[in-house]
Parts: C-alpha cells; structure tokens; sequence
C-alpha cells in the first residue's frame, strides 16, 4: 500500500488520519517523519479518532509516550523530538512497546530509525506550496 495525499487545512490532515485508521489493527506500528509544523500530531490526533479514543491527543512533552485507550485496543503515542540519546529508549522499554498489541504512533521517527521494526506503516509529511498545505505520502513497508 503506498498512498500520496495533499491537504488543504489542519481538519483535512486531521480527516486523512482518520481514513488511514482504517488499514491498522493491533500491534501496528506508525513511524511519522517530518519537520516541526507540518502536521505529524494532527495527523496522529485524526488516526486515535478514528480508533475511538476520547482523550485529549497531543504530544507528549514531560514523558516521551503517552497512552490512550482506544474502542478495542490501547495507543502509544511517541515524540521522540526532544530525545537526547537512544539511552532513552532503553529506559522506556521501546522494544516492548513495538511488540505490544497496542499501536505505536511514532512522531519524528527519523530519531529512532533503526530501531523501528521492519513491518510498519511509514507517513512522511512535507509543508506545500502556500501555508496551508501538506503533502502526506503513506507506505507500507514490505519486510
Ligand atoms: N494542511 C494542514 N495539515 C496539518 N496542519 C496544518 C495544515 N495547515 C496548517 N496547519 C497547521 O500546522 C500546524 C501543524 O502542527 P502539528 O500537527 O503539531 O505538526 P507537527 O506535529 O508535525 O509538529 C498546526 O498549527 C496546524 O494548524
Ligand atoms: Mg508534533
């Protein structure tokens, strides 16, 4: 599945997240890549829409991950953009995580490429051409 997409607004991307909640089940791992500002956590908050979470989604800023519960299964949710080195992600467990039931959304994933696992969906979000657009492409990883 590869996917390329251009939205127009914060709720387009906010859509499209929601519409891409459709291919994930449990266990999936989402590895977001992109610059601050071009919409990484509003796509995330439109994916835990469409997974049923209620809470309130942004990023996490005191913790590296924040959970939630969705309708039928649980989301972590990672920034790892102030991430000082990857002695950090030993200390949370990373690994577990990404081998957990629950689905990992990843934010600025480039940080921690190499130890993403090779099955996952990947998202790479570029700003556009005027200020309120986005170019989102999607791919699943075939490995
Ligand atoms: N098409 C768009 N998609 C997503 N965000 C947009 C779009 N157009 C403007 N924005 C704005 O860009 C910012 C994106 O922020 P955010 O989702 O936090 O990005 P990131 O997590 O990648 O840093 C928000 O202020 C949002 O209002
Ligand atoms: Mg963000």
């Amino acid at each position: 599945m590869t996917q390329s997409l251009i939205t127009n607004s914060e709720m387009e991307t906010i859509d499209a997240g929601e519409a891409f909640s459709k291919n994930i089940s449990a266990g999936a791992v989402v590895a977001l890549f992109g610059d601050l500002g071009t919409g990484k956590t509003r796509f995330i908050k439109g994916v835990c829409k469409g997974l049923g979470v209620r809470e309130h989604v942004a990023s996490p800023t005191f913790t590296i991950v924040n959970e939630y519960q969705g309708t039928e299964i649980k989301i972590f949710h990672f920034d790892f953009y102030r991430m000082k080195t990857s002695l950090e992600l030993q200390e949370i467990g990373f690994d577990e995580y990404t081998y957990d039931d629950g689905v990992c959304l990843i934010e600025w994933a480039d940080r921690v490429r190499e130890f993403l696992p090779p099955r996952r969906f990947d998202v790479f979000m570029k700003l556009g051409a005027s200020e309120n657009i986005r170019e989102i492409m999607i791919e699943e990883t075939s490995a």
